[in-house]
């Protein structure tokens, strides 16, 4: 099978790893600190908080700005799920703000609808690796006092008009799972520019204890007090040294990408059937996914038809995302009528995720659209 997206792993990632093993710290060790300080440098922030996860990063960041019960927080529904669970970890309220019909970025203007006296934040989402129009969010966000968090758990190394995602938005999550630009096997960061936000971070993701053990034996002190209820949300100094070894190739990686994203949309240019979703105006993609709209010739059923027989003949397609409120959790728990997403539920019908990823060869890019031209010709002449 060729799947929809994979990590790429090489020798010098496994040396890397290898070297912690043979340390002194797998975990709470100096490999932390120092991913911390290169992927902060790297986007041009002060501030970065190693987590376990890109989930955890999104509960930490919504903590540390004090999002709780009674709080509304703007989301985009077409997005994984942990963005929106994020919120509701804090017992606050995801309000889903309906998406752009084209790039399947959150709207501005959906935004400023959804907006009431509850709203303290607005989360963009970089679907597929672009970046949402930050500009225009944070307009937005200082006129109602909001705190913008960027969702770029498919975004690192991605730019909008020459600033790097990272120091678009007050905080910026990134995730370190296997499919995302770069893997640390699992793992999450939070940039921020924000030094009260950093520390709050840092006590919560260590059980909300305010010493860690570096400082406790700085200070000669046994002591520590828990002054919050926090969690274990530590990313190990194995995943950091992972990490750090990817970043190095993080620029070879989106290069691969672009040129295969490049190949997609040559081939598929004029094909009256789909397209590909459009990169806006001063946008650097770091092609997380590419995605495929099928036009209303297509309908419903034929999308079901198109990935049965790309998965048939071994292409792992795949959808991204069916709107987060039509799960069941989501549906038992928020009021239906609460919710207008029409596009977000138009676009959920016609996307279809193709194989992109940084070892793709290229005989595999051709594979993919061959078959996928042959599947959706005989689709539309059976029909
Ligand atoms: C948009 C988005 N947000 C958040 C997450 C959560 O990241 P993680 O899997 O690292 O917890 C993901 C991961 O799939 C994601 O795609």
């Amino acid at each position: 099978m060729i799947p929809y997206a994979k990590q790429s792993i090489d020798e010098s990632d496994i040396e890397a790893v290898c070297e912690v093993l043979r340390s002194d710290f797998l975990t709470t060790g100096p490999t932390i600190p120092l991913f911390e300080n290169v992927l902060s440098r790297r986007v041009g922030m002060p501030h970065a908080v190693a987590l376990n996860s890109g989930t955890a990063a999104l509960h930490a960041a919504l903590v540390a700005i004090g999002i709780g019960p009674g709080d509304e927080v703007i989301v985009p529904p077409i997005t994984f799920v942990a963005t929106a669970n994020a919120v509701i970890y804090c017992g606050a309220t995801p309000v889903f703000a309906d998406v752009d019909p084209d790039t399947l970025l959150l709207d501005p203007q959906q935004v400023k609808q959804n907006i009431t006296a509850a709203t303290r934040a607005i989360i963009a989402v970089d679907y597929a690796g672009q970046p949402a129009d930050y500009p225009a969010l944070k307009v937005i966000a200082d006129k109602h006092d909001l705190v913008l968090i960027s969702d770029a758990c498919h975004s690192l190394g991605a730019e909008l008009n020459g600033t790097p995602v990272g120091a678009l938005a007050d905080l910026t999550i990134f995730s370190f799972h296997p499919v995302k630009p770069i893997t640390a096997g699992e793992g999450g960061m939070v940039i921020t520019h924000n030094p009260q936000y950093a520390e709050r971070m840092m006590r919560f993701r260590s059980h909300g204890i305010d010493k860690d053990h570096n400082l406790r034996a700085a200070l000669n002190s046994w002591e520590y007090d828990m002054v919050e209820l926090g969690y274990n949300y530590r990313l190990t100094d194995i995943q950091c040294a992972l990490g750090l070894s990817q970043l190095k190739r993080l620029e070879r990686f989106i290069q691969r990408r672009s040129e295969i994203a490049d190949i997609y949309t040559q081939g598929f240019a004029g094909h009256p059937g789909f397209s590909s979703l459009p990169v806006r105006d001063g946008v650097k993609h770091a092609h997380h996914l590419f995605v495929i709209k099928l036009h209303d010739t297509f309908n419903q059923q034929h999308r079901l038809a198109l990935y049965e027989k790309l998965r048939a003949v071994g292409i792992g397609v795949n959808v991204h995302y069916r709107p987060v409120y039509l799960n069941s959790y989501y549906r038992q728990h928020i009021e239906p009528q609460s919710i207008s997403c029409p596009v977000a539920e138009q676009c959920y019908q016609r996307v279809l995720s193709l194989p992109i990823y940084p070892s793709m060869v290229d005989s595999d890019i051709q594979f993919v659209m061959d078959q996928l031209l042959i599947a959706s010709d005989e689709i539309l002449v059976t029909d």
